[in-house]
């Protein structure tokens, strides 16, 4: 069994983008891998959110994921925070990792130039955090999108650098892991792109109906094909995507012969289309929703998450004290 590894900022509400790019993928890996999922509190400290957000966006995040199946009893799921081990090692890591391969990673220079107001010293040390929280299970395969490749060949370059000064073969390398399957990319309703927290254009798994119609209502499409079998342009294209992952193939298939045949009512596209992901994200809501109500549960999750995780981190660092050479008196 090989031990895999994800984190999950909490920022924002999960959408059906995150879903089916994502999550998804979760829910299998837990059935046949040693899994660890853990909520990464620590590093949204760099953006500096409120107590009360803080708190807010952890147990929102976790209660969706928890809704999605991930399952405690498969899985460690854990809050980063509950696992004073990460710190230390942290520490040790940072020795290890110098201030110019770090000013260079793209994501801190992305940084620096949309936040200068907030350069902070955790942001630059931000991927020898997640070097930590990968390494400190010694995890083989990061379930994680595109974005995240730079810090992971960082990960993966700390945990070489420590394995070759010490001598050791402590840490393996972790790989990028996505199930072996195309990633399904969810566009957004705005015509093009795809869908995102941040693009305004995303569907949340959590959206009461009256909003998701609205969305959908407004979505960008065109005046309509003029030639038969056409080729469908993106905002379109993006509609049929969608389809295809919350309707059924019948429906679909009606509306892709409808445009082919220059027939296509787009609203009634959006009213089907609407109705189909409010038929998919609803049961999702109704559980995020009992989910958030019940503390009891999520404090039992975490609590049995963090002695798991604790576990299996404070092994870990346990054997780098040793390695590094620190004794008992
Ligand atoms: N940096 C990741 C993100 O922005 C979150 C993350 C933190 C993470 N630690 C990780 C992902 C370890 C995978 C493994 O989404």
């Amino acid at each position: 069994m090989e031990t895999v590894l994800s984190g999950i900022r909490p920022t924002g509400n999960l959408h059906i983008g995150n879903y089916f790019g994502a999550v998804k993928n979760f829910i299998k890996m837990q059935e046949k891998d040693n899994c660890f999922f853990f909520i990464a509190d620590w590093h949204s400290l760099t953006t500096h959110p409120t107590p009360e957000n803080l708190h807010s966006n952890v147990k929102k995040v976790l209660a969706e994921y928890l809704a999605c199946g991930l399952d405690p009893e498969k899985a460690t799921i854990y809050i980063q925070s509950d696992v004073p081990e990460i710190p230390e090692m942290y520490l040790l890591m940072n020795m290890n990792s110098y201030i110019g391969e770090l000013e260079r990673t793209t994501t801190f220079k992305d940084k620096v130039r949309k936040q200068p107001e907030n350069v902070n010293a955790g942001l630059l040390t931000y991927p020898v955090l997640m070097a930590t929280d990968i390494l400190i299970h010694k995890a083989q395969k990061v379930p994680v999108g595109k974005d995240q490749e730079q810090n992971l060949e960082m990960a993966r370059k700390f945990g070489k650098r420590f394995n070759h000064i010490y001598k050791t073969e402590l840490f393996p390398e972790p790989k990028a892991y996505n199930f072996g399957e195309e990633l399904i990319k969810i566009p957004g309703l705005d015509g093009s792109g795809k869908m995102g927290k941040s693009e305004g254009n995303a569907v949340y798994l959590i959206d009461e109906p009256k909003i998701i119609e609205k969305k959908v209502k407004r979505a960008v499409t065109d005046s309509g094909p003029t030639q038969m079998n056409q080729e469908k342009p993106e905002a379109i294209q993006n509609l049929f995507t969608l389809m295809k992952v919350v309707s059924t193939q019948d429906t679909y298939d009606y509306f892709d012969e409808k445009y082919n045949k220059c027939e296509i009512r787009y609203g009634d596209m959006k009213k089907q289309l609407a109705q189909d992901i409010i038929a998919f994200t609803n049961p999702f809501r109704e559980r995020i929703i009992d989910l958030m109500n019940d503390t009891d549960y999520l404090h039992k999750v975490v609590s049995q998450g963090a002695e798991k995780a604790r576990e299996s981190a404070s092994k870990t660092l346990n054997e780098m004290r040793k390695i590094i050479g620190f004794k008992k008196f």
